[in-house]
């Protein structure tokens, strides 16, 4: 494998593919590369941290582009992908499970396959929102700060009173894979009892939890709940511990504003390992201001990499900077997804039947198929089905 310099912000790996793949940010691990380059891919790397603006990327595609994979920060919007068919483009992969940040619709117009990376992302993206969960009940980042500053003087009764979560309500707005996956460890592990909200019920979920309160009443323990919401606002007003896991769209834009904050306990606790824009964010600051027995825990925000007004300086806010899918073994899963989704379409192979269920992906005899690929049935590629 060869390397050289295109310009400063860019490196070249295998100058001799047959293909030109251009990747917007340095990703983890070795084998995301390795499939490209078994692909015939000139692979140019972007080793800039800044969030490349559309001009940026304009110049990056230049006349030749065959495949891309792009990062969330990054609008990958209709004049994007316009200038992408010139560049003879077959293929596009986000780094990420959600696409928000791209208008799939004008890929779809210009024939452009649109990849995504999921699967990776569920079990690490719900351990974060746990953590921001304890970190949140139990004041960890104040109490730290405390430490450092030399602050501590002794064990006294009433040193960072928390919230205890077991067996306090858990509510959950979008139980989707991560919102499930996020569900299931707060009931185990704090024999919570859940009331969720989603546009359908998820029957997987009810039976799971039904089950594990049936288990825990053979133990002689009092048994969980699993509820299911007429509103968002019957989750928002009963719960103790409130978690959102909805997809960004037109509907979910500021899911939780100034009024539905209102309907919250005032000493409850909010979650957001989402996206930013589903909490009104000014909205937040004023709430979480005028409540401090209120806490919230941020993984995402509105403007990012922005804040608010306000909100850093809010001691009940626990606020870590969109790294809810930070380990290394997804990242570098994303890294293989993405890869897997260019180099398939471009070998010409078709789509696996189940994006949910792609760990085979990660493994040493990878399918033929690319694994996740959003416009598939609207571009009618085929489907792999084994
Ligand atoms: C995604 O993949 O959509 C996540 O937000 C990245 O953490």
């Amino acid at each position: 494998m060869k390397h050289r310099k295109m310009g400063d912000r860019w490196t070249v790996n295998n100058p001799g593919g047959r293909y030109r793949v251009i990747v917007t940010k340095e990703l983890p691990g070795e084998r995301w590369l390795q499939i490209l380059i078994a692909a015939h891919c000139k692979v140019d790397v972007c080793s800039s941290t800044a969030i490349l603006g559309a001009g940026e990327i304009e110049s990056a595609i230049g006349k030749r582009c065959d495949g891309v994979i792009g990062q969330l920060t990054e609008d990958w919007n209709g004049t994007l992908f316009r200038s992408l068919k010139s560049a003879g483009c077959k293929v596009y992969s986000n780094y990420a499970v959600g696409f928000n940040n791209v208008d799939v619709g004008a890929a779809t117009k210009y024939g452009i396959p649109v990849g995504n990376t999921p699967g990776v992302l569920t079990q690490t993206t719900a351990e974060m929102a746990v953590a921001l969960t304890l970190a949140a009940a139990r004041r960890v980042v104040e109490a730290d700060a405390f430490m450092r500053a030399g602050k501590y003087e002794g064990w006294l009764p009433k040193l960072f009173l928390g919230k205890l979560l077991s067996r306090k309500i858990l509510g959950v707005i979008g139980t989707g894979r991560i919102g499930t996956a996020y569900a299931k460890i707060m009931v185990e592990a704090f024999k919570m009892s859940l009331i969720y909200y989603d546009i359908q019920k998820n029957r997987e979920l009810e039976n799971y939890i039904t089950m594990y309160g049936e288990f825990l009443r053979t133990q002689g323990e009092e048994q969980v709940t699993c509820q299911f919401a007429n509103s968002i606002e019957e989750v928002l007003s009963r719960a103790d511990v409130v978690s959102l896991h909805p997809v960004l769209n037109k509907t979910t834009h500021h899911l939780i504003n100034s009024a539905r904050l209102g309907l919250m306990k005032k000493e409850a606790i909010l979650i957001n390992a989402s996206r930013g824009p589903v909490i009104d964010e000014t909205a937040l600051v004023h709430h979480c201001k005028n409540n401090p027995e209120f806490r919230v825990g941020l993984d995402v925000y509105e403007d990012e990499p922005e804040m608010k007004r306000g909100l850093k300086g809010l001691r009940n806010a626990v606020i870590v900077p969109h790294i809810a899918s930070a380990t290394s073994w997804t990242r570098e899963g994303m890294a293989v997804l993405a890869a897997s989704n260019i180099a398939a379409i471009l070998r010409g192979f078709p789509v696996w039947h189940d994006p949910q269920n792609i760990s085979t992906f990660l493994g040493a005899d990878p399918p033929r198929a690319a694994p996740s690929i959003v416009n598939a049935r609207e571009l009618k590629i085929p489907i792999y089905n084994p």
